[in-house]
């Protein structure tokens, strides 16, 4: 099927805005910290235990992180947008002023995350511009009572509206 001249990179946006999703920062400790901010996170298998993300082909980070073939997913909380920001931002110490302790693989968890998933680098597929990544389990876990951050068009979602919404349990 041909590929109709209006599917270009801005409609695509555009449209695929509307598919709301959380964020997540995907970080690793090599010689210093490493992270970047990444929308394309998703759970994808659960015997054997994987989860999936697409870093750009223009990501300076992702190569860095491949390299030590381990990573750590850090969930984003309703009130962390400011992190999502600080770790899509080029040209700063992302991790300056962060608060955060290693993982059980090193990889920096932040502060107050909903959750982290912490993994070993298990495969990287061919994605157009991106790549998918796919990492295997290692060890996770949540925080109670934490809301997701939530990214739809563009815009993060008001977190005010959290309170009224049942508090998330153990
Ligand atoms: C909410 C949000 C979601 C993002 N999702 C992704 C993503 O899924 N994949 C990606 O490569 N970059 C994503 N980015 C952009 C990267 O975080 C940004 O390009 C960053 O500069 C990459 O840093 P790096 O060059 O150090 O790898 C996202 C940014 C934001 C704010």
């Amino acid at each position: 099927m041909d590929i109709d001249d209006g599917v270009t990179p801005a409609r695509m946006r555009a449209v695929l805005g509307t598919f709301t999703t959380g964020v997540v920062v995907v970080t690793a400790m090599g010689e210093r910290p490493l992270g970047f901010t990444c929308q394309t996170f998703a759970s994808l298998s659960l015997e054997p235990p994987l989860i999936s993300f697409s870093p750009a082909r223009t990501s300076t980070t992702w190569p860095h992180i491949r390299e030590l073939g381990r990573f750590t997913i850090n969930v984003l909380a309703h009130d962390q947008s400011e992190l999502s920001e600080r770790f899509a931002a080029a040209g700063i110490d992302r991790f300056a002023g962060v608060d955060w302790a290693p993982g059980p693989s090193g990889g920096p968890v932040l502060a107050g995350v909903s959750a982290w998933v912490d993994c070993e680098l298990e495969a990287e597929y061919e994605g157009g511009d991106h790549t998918i990544v796919v990492g295997a389990v290692r060890s996770l876990e949540r925080s109670p009572g934490r809301h997701p951050l939530i990214f739809y068009r563009g815009h993060y979602a008001p977190s005010e509206h959290w309170d009224s919404w049942p508090r998330i349990g153990n």
